[in-house]
């Protein structure tokens, strides 16, 4: 059976409360901040996965895979907005955001130099990389359950579309490369280097977070996020073999079929425009008390 799901943009905003950045995930500062590592990421990231792809605009003569590859543009742009947003509370509380994105921009610059299926190539790597770092977070909902509301929706909005839309790349990727020898290579030889080269800046980035907020001579927070990911319940641990599935010569995104969670993007949806309707209803507020003010003078 080929699954073929359509990706749905949700033009969503988290109001994330800035003084929480810090101490959002109640699994401690060390889970926090290796989420927040990850945010830095999302907005260059994101913007050049979206070039990636417009760079072979053109050569995309399926309609119904046009239309994906809109989709994937407009949801790939709203995580960047958002994850902006995000990223500028982590900047009030101090963090050296503006630095590392500096450094995540130079290096997707780089590699804008290479030939744009090598590009595209690097977009389907990292693709599938969200992708299985989604599908971690959506199948471990005791990592987000105790965690700040709006916090934890940003990620679980964002790993529900990386679902939603993990195959699109790949699908262009194959429509205008093929699936012969030397797309497996490419895609193959772009996986290695983009998970070399993300793993090596998120690390030393990482260290970076946790050096600025007071955490990275705490063994027992460091005890604590190794258990996390490594030990039990070993969230990234499990998921290493569908992240080495990528290397299989016949792989597609799809045969991890996990759409079980898609089913839960309305609910969550709805309950963000709670958080849109109460930032509004704070909005009416602050302008009618001062207006009150005024008229009882
Ligand atoms: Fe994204
Ligand atoms: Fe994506």
């Amino acid at each position: 059976m080929s699954i073929n799901v359509d990706p749905i943009r949700r033009n969503v905003k988290f109001g994330l409360p800035q003084d929480k950045a810090l101490t959002w995930n109640d699994e401690g500062l060390h889970v926090t901040q290796f989420f927040n590592t990850l945010s830095i990421f999302f907005p260059a990231g994101e913007r050049f996965f979206i070039q990636s792809v417009r760079n072979y605009r053109d050569e995309i003569t399926d309609p119904h895979l046009k239309e994906q590859i809109s989709a994937f543009i407009g949801q790939e742009g709203f995580h960047t907005r958002e994850h902006e947003a995000y990223n500028a509370a982590l900047i009030a509380a101090g963090m050296p955001i503006g630095t590392l994105d500096t450094i995540v921009v130079k290096l997707l610059e780089a590699v804008k130099k290479s030939p744009r299926s090598f590009q595209l190539a690097a977009t389907v790597a990292l693709e599938h990389l969200t992708a299985v770092l989604g599908d971690m977070l959506l199948s471990n909902p005791e990592l987000l359950q105790n965690a700040d509301e709006r916090y934890a929706a940003i990620w679980k909005w964002h790993a529900i579309e990386e679902t939603e839309h993990k195959a699109v790349c790949f699908d262009a990727y194959e429509q205008v490369l093929g699936k012969g020898v030397n797309a497996y290579v490419q895609r193959t030889a772009a996986f290695v280097i983009a998970n070399a080269l993300f793993w090596s800046l998120f690390l030393p980035f990482y260290a970076v977070m946790l050096g600025r907020s007071g955490g990275l001579t705490s063994l027992r927070g460091w005890l604590k996020v190794g258990n996390v990911l490594f030990g039990k319940p070993g969230v990234m641990r499990r998921v290493l073999p569908d992240w080495a599935d990528f290397f299989r010569p016949g792989f597609h995104p799809w045969m991890h079929d996990n759409r079980q969670f898609l089913e839960t993007a309305q609910a969550l949806t709805d309950k963000i425009a709670t958080f849109q309707a109460q930032a509004q209803a704070q909005v009416a507020v602050a302008v009618a008390v001062p207006a009150k003010r005024a008229v009882n003078h």
